[in-house]
């Protein structure tokens, strides 16, 4: 018999421990999504849902893609699994390995595969540290990265993030890795212009390898554009200046693109539309559009040469390069090629979805409405002046995200930001829907905030 909501609810509550949740306060019980086609998800009671946030970030090319689906089942029946230890490889992944060096900016032509973006970030600590010691440079091994990064969930990815909530809990971070300021100007450049702004959080760069010596430093590692952080899209200053102040020291750049790459700027890589030129990057998500679990770390060949020439690197995942993952990456990757969806995005969908966003900062309870290519962000306020925050709770951004489910929109609220990052296959009439959909939620935690 077919199960009801209340059943899988019951059964939920049970058994299912929930990944960043307050167990004891899911209230009504989890919202249980059972199907998904084209930017629209369906719950088990029948609700359609406008999917603003692409599920995690990850469903750039939509839901119910018949290709990706097809290549998985193809490749479950010929090889369901096979590894790439000892001297072996599967043909997907090999396929994949030489299409990912095909997208990727010149000088990328190796990739490191892992299950996940929070095991790209722990092989980049790996890598990196690996990589200065066959350099005869062994002390170099501190990382820097920023305040409120997120790079994912084990023990050395929440360590390079710098989100305070994670490391209050089980003693991180790690050591060897040390914050600094984030790019945050609606928060923390108010008086300032954003150019200024910019440079003087790229400035906390050079003050830390000021601090702890460029002898010590193995690398700096940033998202392009900070996502669960809030979408805090750094001012056009500060990446040039990180990278001049980076490349001043012989310190290598870690772009985490979990997020960014794939197409989610307009560029396959969100380092190219910053001109960032890391020497790792981090990907995940994007890379199968969330269709199965699937990360790797893009090397530079300065570094792979130096890896692959300097014996046996002694790391590497069950399920790093997974066929059927690799099947699914390689027939996402091959469609997002033939529907041209970089040049869609950067010169149709992406405008269009920014100007569509950034009318809701007319809403009396926005105080700023940001975002660059298809990631998005509004702030919400109590004082459109001041830029003062709601002090309530359940908080401003809590509110703002049901009232939204409420409309029929998947938005997230990180504190009281709320944020958008649509598939990349959303249609220009899908944005004015999402676009009114969030106004409507705004008139609703506006009443229900009594304003
Ligand atoms: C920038 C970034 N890096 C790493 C991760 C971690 O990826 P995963 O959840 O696949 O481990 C995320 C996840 O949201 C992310 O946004």
């Amino acid at each position: 018999m077919t199960k009801t909501t209340a059943d899988y609810r019951r059964l939920d509550a049970a058994h299912y421990m929930h990944p960043f949740t307050d167990g004891g306060a899911l209230g009504a019980g989890a919202r249980i999504i059972a199907r998904g086609e084209g930017v629209y998800l369906w719950d088990t009671d029948g609700n359609k849902l406008l999917d603003g946030m692409s599920g995690l970030w990850c469903v750039n090319m939509g839901y119910g893609r018949e290709e990706i689906v097809r290549a998985v089942e193809k490749q479950l029946r010929a090889l369901p699994y096979y590894n790439s230890f000892f001297q072996c490889a599967t043909p997907p992944a090999v396929e994949l390995a030489a299409k990912l060096a095909e997208v990727a900016p010149p000088g990328f032509s190796h990739v490191f595969f892992t299950g996940s973006g929070s095991e790209a970030n722990d092989t980049v600590v790996r890598l990196i540290r690996r990589y200065w010691e066959l350099r005869g440079q062994p002390q170099r091994t501190v990382i820097i990265s920023r305040k409120n990064a997120y790079h994912g969930s084990t023990m050395a990815g929440a360590s390079l993030g710098g989100m305070a909530a994670m490391h209050a809990q089980g003693g991180l971070p790690i050591p060897g890795i040390t914050h600094v300021r984030q790019p945050y100007f609606f928060e923390e450049g108010r008086g300032m212009n954003p150019d200024e702004f910019g440079k003087l959080a790229a400035r906390a760069v050079a003050e830390k390898i000021g601090e702890i010596g460029a002898e010590t430093t193995a690398a700096f590692i940033g998202e392009p554009v900070q996502g669960a952080g809030g979408v805090i899209t750094p001012p056009p200053s500060y990446w040039p200046e990180v990278r001049r102040i980076c490349e001043a020291n012989d310190i290598p750049i870690i772009a985490d693109e979990v997020i960014c790459g794939f197409g989610r700027l307009g560029r396959w890589f969100g380092s190219e539309h910053f001109g960032i030129a890391p020497k790792l990057m981090p990907v995940a998500k994007g890379m199968t559009s969330g269709y199965l679990p699937m990360g790797g770390v893009l090397v530079h060949d300065e570094i792979a040469e130096i890896i692959n020439e300097g014996g046996e690197f002694a790391h590497g995942f069950t399920y790093g390069g997974h066929p059927a993952c690799a099947a699914a990456a390689l027939a996402n990757i091959e469609l997002m090629q033939t529907e041209n969806i970089i040049e869609k995005v950067r010169d149709n969908i992406a405008p269009y979805f920014q100007e569509r966003w950034r009318q809701l900062a007319s809403h009396p309870l926005v105080g700023d409405a940001r975002g660059v290519g298809m990631v998005a962000a509004i702030e919400l306020v109590a004082d459109k002046e001041s830029g003062a925050r709601f002090n309530c709770k359940p908080g401003a951004g809590e509110i703002c995200r049901d009232k939204s489910m409420q409309c029929g929109l998947v938005m997230r609220a990180v504190r009281d930001t709320m944020i958008a990052a649509p598939p990349l296959v959303i249609s220009r009439a899908e944005i004015d829907e999402l676009a009114a959909k969030a106004m409507e939620a705004l008139d609703k935690t506006q009443k229900a905030l009594g304003r």
